[in-house]
């Protein structure tokens, strides 16, 4: 049979592109422990931070990511930490969650009190970015315990859980902040959580996600540490009682820990877990990724597998609005930083290191490329690549050196053959070092 490279080349190159993993869907970062929760036309993500090279779960701020496509995400770097925004606790910044109300956001998030115990924390903000405070200036609650979920239930009454060990929840006030009638334990039995190796002869290990979907309440878990899957239960009411339906995700790559979220975002479900596929990824350097499924015809979920795929991208983007240079589908060697002047930057940009945006819409076709930069070195050159990262050079931006890795300055540069929708692959090149930072692009 006649072989050509040539012929097959191109067909590799496809090949690879359609198995382009887009997770774990932050790359800059190790994320753990996912919150998600739509916002109008978004859904914004809470995470917890393992610190690179973590060997233990000192953690110490919270995370918050948004997206509009489920493919591109956009950093909004540190919404609160231990250090600047509980200042009575001092470790231990876990796994939380944000909810919605009286026009506010509130973030139930579990740390240890300065000489004490795990407890749970609230926070509220007008915005969902920011800038989030301490509520009350004081744990919530401490009872050592962890891995808070929260709900309003139709007749308006919040309940927060929280867990591990055992399952408990107290019943909010209307002002979110205060809680009345105490702590009540849930009883787990085999009927309610099945038959497993946790110490009361179930599966319910932590960090459960509670949620009502078409009159049915879901507990999604964590199962059965360690290493642990996910599981669920079912109840009538968001007290239970639950039934206990079965596994969700088997445990696989390389975190003996899970934390599952599940939200409906325009007409999908998805299911985010946390694993260890970044480099460097473990049980301590934990990253969250995403699996869009489909609810059984009688509300039961599928049983689901973690893939590198992520999330199919629901619409496009527009390039010829401004787009945050901290929005990404994928990304490799960058990371991002608060800038001065406030907003997020991308920063610790060397050779070789690339950006991807998934699904750019073009149209007729694209004549230039702008981007905010700053430079305290010489600079670089800013590919911009369609379709993969050695796909067609639509223009190349040189990026001069400003004097300041906070000294912003326009750069535009011509763009030529971009049309359609396509992904679109900033691609750094330059010499060694840091070569320059990126706050936003926008093509016209
Ligand atoms: C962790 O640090 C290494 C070494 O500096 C770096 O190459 C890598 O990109 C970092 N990873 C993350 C997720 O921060």
């Amino acid at each position: 049979m006649y072989f050509s490279w040539a012929r097959l080349l191109p067909v590799l190159g496809t090949l690879l592109h359609a198995v382009q993993a887009d997770n774990p869907i932050i790359q800059s970062i190790y994320t753990a422990d996912p919150a998600p929760i739509v916002v109008g036309d978004k859904v914004y993500l809470l995470a917890d931070h393992d610190e690179n090279g973590s060997t233990n779960y000192n953690m110490k701020d919270w995370r918050l990511f948004s997206t509009a496509d489920m493919a591109n995400w956009q950093d909004h770097g540190v919404i609160a930490s231990i250090a600047t925004t509980f200042p009575w606790a001092d470790i231990n910044a876990w796994a939380g969650q944000i909810i919605a109300r009286n026009n506010k956001f509130y973030m139930y998030l579990p740390m240890r009190r300065r000489g004490g115990n795990m407890a749970i924390g609230v926070a509220v903000a007008n915005s969902i970015t920011g800038p989030w405070k301490d509520a009350i200036g004081k744990p919530l609650l401490e009872n050592a315990r962890i891995d808070p979920t929260v709900w309003i239930d139709d007749n308006g009454q919040a309940y927060l859980y929280f867990a591990n060990p055992g399952l408990f929840y107290v019943k909010l006030n209307a002002d979110m902040v205060s809680y009345s009638g105490g702590i009540v334990q849930v009883p787990t039995s085999v009927s309610s959580f099945g038959s497993g190796r946790e110490p009361d002869g179930t599966t319910f290990a932590e960090g459960p996600w509670i949620y009502k979907r078409n009159n049915l309440y879901y507990n999604v878990y964590a199962a059965q540490c360690c290493s642990e899957d996910l599981r669920y239960s079912t109840g009538p009411s968001i007290t239970g009682p639950w039934t206990y339906r079965g596994v969700v995700m088997a445990s696989a790559g390389k975190s003996f820990t899970n934390h599952p979220a599940v939200i409906d975002f325009k007409g999908k479900s998805y299911l985010f877990y946390h694993n260890g596929a970044l480099p460097g990824g473990s049980g301590y350097t934990r990253s969250i990724a995403v699996e869009p499924f489909t609810y059984n015809s009688d509300g039961t979920i599928p049983l689901l597998t973690m893939t590198n795929a992520g999330a199919p991208q629901v619409g496009t983007l527009n390039p010829y609005t401004r787009n945050e240079a901290e929005t990404m589908a994928f990304s490799s060697g960058v990371q991002t930083e608060a800038m001065t002047e406030g907003g997020i930057s991308l920063i610790n940009i060397e050779n070789g290191d690339y950006v991807k945006v998934a699904g750019a819409a073009f149209g007729n076709g694209a004549k230039s490329f702008s981007a905010r930069v700053a430079s305290a070195t010489s600079g670089g050159k800013i590919e911009l690549r369609l379709g993969s990262l050695t796909g067609t050079l639509a223009g190349t931006c040189t990026i001069p050196g400003t004097n300041g890795w906070q000294t912003w300055k326009m750069v535009t540069c011509t763009v030529d053959g971009a049309s359609g929708t396509k992904d679109l692959y900033l691609r750094f090149v330059g010499g060694s070092g840091y070569l320059f930072n990126v706050d936003y692009w926008q093509f016209a």
